[in-house]
């Protein structure tokens, strides 16, 4: 059994398999398994991303409500020149790699610097990194375009090799805001454990606001976001042989102002059951009952400077848009 092979799709791509198949399949049952057995259940956001799941998701970021990634793409079309004199990075490592236009804007600015020499962009959803990945390649010709298949809160190493100069790694889109905020901390001194002086960690983190926008931006009018939701159970019946009626969970989004993250839920609408044969599971849910799919955080400057602090890391730089909703900060190791 081979846990890790990398194969060249031409002669500039090549994809390693951090995660193959059956290593998915194995952790998609695990976690199935611990979520859906808990009380409340809940359901970890990553296996939101099948191929139709990241076809989804490119649809709700050029949806009227999903502001997030128009204010990032704004601040990196603003700033790009700025982050690329503030790291003049010859990697450019990126871990989610939806809104290909916000990679090409730091390849771009970092190729008029002329240190440009490598891309790694990381993901779970291995079609759409091959996609991209050959996209990109053939856009720039002579880049290095090393994907890794792989999960951000296991195989970060990945894109920390030693024999790199130096690095840029962009976590972008606000999904550091989908992990809690223990996960946060762990996946924080990942990154800085792989960093060396001069590297850069850019984050994009979605700002608080008003409660109207913030829900709105989960539960759009035309319904896309709470088609995405739904697929989840989409991806656990066609992998794990469930029987989940989509027509019986509705989608819901709702701000929790305590621990300022929006909740994505999937509310049985009537008492039902539903057999999991690949986990030896047969589980009720009451009507009304509610399972959790995902947290997106929404930050303030302080904390995100503290919970970088915390990981050992300084932000020297905060760009956010003219409406302020939306923050990318560049930190690095402090010396
Ligand atoms: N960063 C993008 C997209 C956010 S969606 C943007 O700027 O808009 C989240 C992305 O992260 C998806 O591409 C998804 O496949 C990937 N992803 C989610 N959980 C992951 C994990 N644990 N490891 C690696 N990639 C993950
Ligand atoms: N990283 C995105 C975010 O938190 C993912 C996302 C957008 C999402 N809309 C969603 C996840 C709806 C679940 C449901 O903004």
């Amino acid at each position: 059994m081979k846990l890790s092979s990398t194969e060249a799709i031409s002669p500039v791509v090549s994809v390693e398999l951090l995660l193959h198949p059956y290593d998915l399949a194995a952790a998609l049952r695990q976690d199935v398994g611990e979520g859906l057995t808990a009380s409340p259940k809940w359901l970890p956001p990553k296996w939101f991303y099948d191929d139709r799941g990241s076809q989804l998701f490119e649809s709700i970021t050029t949806l009227p409500e999903y502001y997030p990634t128009r204010c990032e793409r704004a601040i990196l079309t603003r700033y790009a020149e700025e982050i690329a004199d503030a790291c003049p990075a010859s990697t450019l490592g990126r871990t989610g790699i939806g809104g290909f236009d916000k990679t090409t804007l730091l390849l771009d600015a970092l190729a008029r610097r002329g240190t440009l020499r490598r891309f790694v962009p990381f993901d779970v959803s291995e079609g759409t990194l091959r996609l991209a990945a050959a996209r990109l390649a053939r856009q720039y010709p002579g880049l290095e375009v090393a994907a890794v298949v792989g999960d951000f809160e296991r195989h970060l190493d990945a894109i920390a090799r030693p024999s790199h100069r130096r690095r840029l790694m962009a976590f972008l889109g606000g999904t550091i805001g989908n992990l809690d905020p223990d996960q946060r901390a762990t996946f924080f001194k990942r990154v800085a454990a792989g960093m060396r002086p001069g590297d850069g960690l850019l984050l994009g983190t979605d700002l608080v606001k008003d409660v109207e926008p913030l829900e709105a931006a989960y539960d759009d009018a035309s319904g896309v976001t709470a088609a995405f939701n739904l697929n989840v159970l989409e991806v656990v019946n066609r992998q794990l042989g469930a029987d989940f009626d989509f027509g019986r969970f509705r989608h819901l989004s709702r701000w929790d102002p305590e621990h300022e993250w929006v909740e994505m839920r999937l509310r049985s609408t009537t008492d039902q059951r539903v057999s999991l044969p690949a986990l030896d599971l047969n589980l009720g849910f009451l009507e009304g009952e509610e399972v959790r799919t995902e947290i997106s955080a929404k930050f303030r400057r302080p904390g995100v400077a503290a919970e970088l602090a915390g990981a050992g890391l300084e932000v020297c730089h905060w760009w956010t848009d003219s409406g302020g909703d939306f923050a990318c900060s560049l930190s690095f190791r402090r010396s």
